[in-house]
């Protein structure tokens, strides 16, 4: 097994793992040394690593099995299953507060980053702990939030979504807004504003401004890991449980290129 060293790069998440070369073949002890530390840390980083997208493929499979991605006219030409974050594609950086793919019966478990062109500074992304989120809420809010259930699809209001990638992810898909983490069974608010079409029983417009509210209180910097991206890194960011958001703040006539992979997870449910 690989001697993992395990450094916390932030109160409340995020830990930067040296000892990994992901380019390697992974063992199966190191595999459930990484999805444990996911689960605890939320956040891992792992500095320094030159990967061929095949060799990418292979390490993330560690913490799930690649699932197809919804925005396919982003995938890498010849890699369906890894998508192309780069601004000259047309993408805007996702700059509002999420986690990847609730439009989904499995959605991920996690979303990874591997980092090909960084801009010389911005561009970061934020991730945030949706366990230390619940945690902080009153307990009679927690108790409102278990029993609620968003209703989730791709968003239509985007205009750059595919015909067929619409048919085929666009079904609502119910998830509930408290669950459970299925390696610690830790409990993490959940939802994604824009493709929650509503929450059960309320109005699609009251829906949206519950989110945005529980979002502005929730979110604090006491909860949130900024990563500061160097070119070879490797963000691992655990779906289950936190929140993530792109920085704009770079400038757009240099490159930032990350490559994604999200992998499958559990159905969410509160137990
Ligand atoms: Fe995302």
């Amino acid at each position: 097994m690989a001697h993992l060293e395990v450094t916390p790069l932030h109160p409340a998440l995020g830990a930067e793992i040296a000892g990994v070369d992901l380019s390697a073949p992974v063992d199966e002890p190191t595999r459930h040394a990484l999805s444990r530390a996911l689960a605890e840390h939320l956040a891992l980083v792992f500095r320094g690593q030159t990967l061929t997208p095949a060799q990418y493929l292979a390490a993330a499979s560690v913490f799930g099995p690649p699932m197809e991605q919804h925005y396919s006219q982003h995938n890498m030409p010849g890699f369906p299953l890894i998508g192309l974050i780069w601004h000259r594609n047309g993408q805007q950086p996702a700059e509002q507060w999420h986690t990847d793919h609730t439009n989904r019966e499995r959605p991920p478990a996690a979303t990874i980053l591997y980092g090909v062109e960084i801009p010389s500074a911005g561009g970061g992304t934020s991730v945030a702990s949706m366990r230390a989120a619940y945690t902080a809420l009153p307990v009679d809010e927690r108790r409102r939030l278990e029993s609620l259930t968003t209703f989730n699809s791709l968003e239509r209001e985007r205009s750059d979504t595919r015909q067929a990638d619409l048919e085929k992810y666009g079904a609502p898909i119910e998830h509930p807004m408290v669950r459970t983490h299925p390696v610690d069974g830790s409990r993490a608010v959940y939802f994604h504003i824009t493709k929650a079409t509503h929450i059960g029983g309320m109005t699609p417009e009251a829906s949206r401004a519950y989110m945005a509210d529980l979002i502005e209180r929730m979110i604090r910097p006491e909860i949130v890991y900024q990563h500061a991206w160097r070119k070879g890194d490797v963000l691992v960011i655990d779906d289950r449980a936190t929140m993530h958001r792109a920085h704009g703040d770079y400038d757009r006539s240099q490159n930032r290129v990350l490559w994604r992979i999200v992998v499958e997870g559990d159905r969410p449910r509160l137990v």
